[in-house]
């Protein structure tokens, strides 16, 4: 716990509200969250508070100029009644490059962790339990300052909430189908598609309600400049399993550095078979799953974890890939990626932080 937090417990807990069995992503939230203002130019005292909506005065600069940074993590309960948040410290160093990118303070590490280890020992009984579940832990950074010049805020306000989830698109359904997005773009060369800022997405809406009209999970963005080369997908980095070989888009400033997607690197290095990172032009992937070379295509992310694609569309082209079905590699991370999170196998790159939330909490959930 930080030595200087204060805690406001919540008077009545909606925990026994939640359907554990029927999780969505994101539209539940645990009952505590944690929140650090930045004014005079320093961060004041943490505080814990009940979940609930936070004052903003109408000319605050994050509702006009968009001047936010956020991150997304997983925390899972194990068998063992421990809790382990994935790589947090890839997070943390995320958060700070995206603080740097919009001119915002970022908080300490003290802070970054202080806040989410306290919120997982006050609300563990959030935590879910069954296997692809988690608690999504969502820490968000935003201007807390009213004034309408387009200028760097003074004042700020730091906020984790976290909430149950389900993984991103619903594990019951099939391999999504992606859209190549051929008009707009999600970011360029000197933009802002590295860090993580609201605006990256509000920039998704409008072509990703498109795609969606036409039946598509998602799109995939091409870069900026050429509408030549895959970039990502907006939720996750896309990786191609192409004559035997996995590849991925090389991290050239316009593409999200997933902590997820590292993580399938090192686990395909460990295996011996290196991910290749370069640029992957989009006739280079339609051209392999028409002469059936592409074995299989996945998505990657802290919120969909390793979620399988079943067809791309591009130029009015619709391709399947692997009947639609997830491939072995993409089937293999799921599980391995799962098993270091939830402290089934030897969490040998020591990815996973461990929270300590007293003895019983494994048993919590599962009686309720
Ligand atoms: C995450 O994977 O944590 C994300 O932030 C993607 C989200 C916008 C669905």
């Amino acid at each position: 716990m930080l030595p200087d937090l204060s805690v406001t417990p919540i008077s009545h807990s909606r925990l026994a509200d939640v359907d554990f069995d029927n999780l969505g992503f994101g539209n539940v939230f645990s009952d505590h969250m944690f929140s650090l203002k930045y004014e005079h130019g320093r961060w004041q005292r943490p505080e814990v508070l009940p979940y609930g909506p936070v004052a903003v005065d109408p000319a605050n600069a994050t509702l006009h100029y968009g001047q936010a940074v956020f991150e997304g993590l997983k925390a899972f309960m194990g068998d063992d009644g421990t809790v382990r948040i994935f790589r947090p410290d890839m997070n943390y160093k995320r958060l700070r490059d995206s603080c740097e990118r919009l001119c915002i303070p970022a908080p300490d590490e003290a802070h970054f962790y202080g806040a989410m280890e306290s919120l997982i020992q006050l609300d563990h009984g959030w935590i879910p339990r069954k296997r692809g579940q988690a608690l999504y832990i969502r820490p968000l950074i935003f201007s807390d300052e009213s004034h309408l010049e387009v200028r760097p805020s003074q004042a700020f306000r730091f906020l984790v909430m976290t909430a149950p989830v389900r993984t991103y698109f619903d594990e019951d359904t099939a391999a999504i189908d992606l859209k190549v997005e051929e008009e707009f773009t999600r970011s360029a060369p000197g933009g802002m598609g590295a860090a993580k800022t609201s605006g990256n997405y509000a920039a998704s809406l409008f072509p990703g309600e498109e795609g969606r009209k036409q039946g598509f999970a998602q799109v995939l963005w091409l870069d900026g400049l050429e509408h030549r080369y895959v970039e990502e997908v907006g939720a996750m980095n896309i990786f191609f399993r192409i004559d035997g070989k996995v590849l991925t888009p090389s991290l050239v400033g316009t593409i999200l550095p997933g902590v997820t997607r590292d993580s399938v690197i090192r686990l395909m290095e460990d295996a011996g078979d290196p991910v290749e990172e370069r640029r992957i032009e989009i006739d280079e992937v339609m051209t392999a799953i028409r002469e059936g070379r592409m074995q299989e295509c996945f998505g990657a992310g802290t919120a969909v974890t390793i979620a399988p694609v079943g067809g791309i569309s591009y130029h009015g082209e619709h391709l399947t890939i692997n009947n639609k079905e997830a491939g072995e590699v993409t089937r293999r991370l799921f599980d391995e990626v799962t098993d270091i999170q939830l402290g089934e196998v030897t969490d040998r790159h020591a990815w996973n932080r461990l929270v300590s939330v007293g003895a019983g909490a494994g048993s919590k959930r599962a009686a309720l």
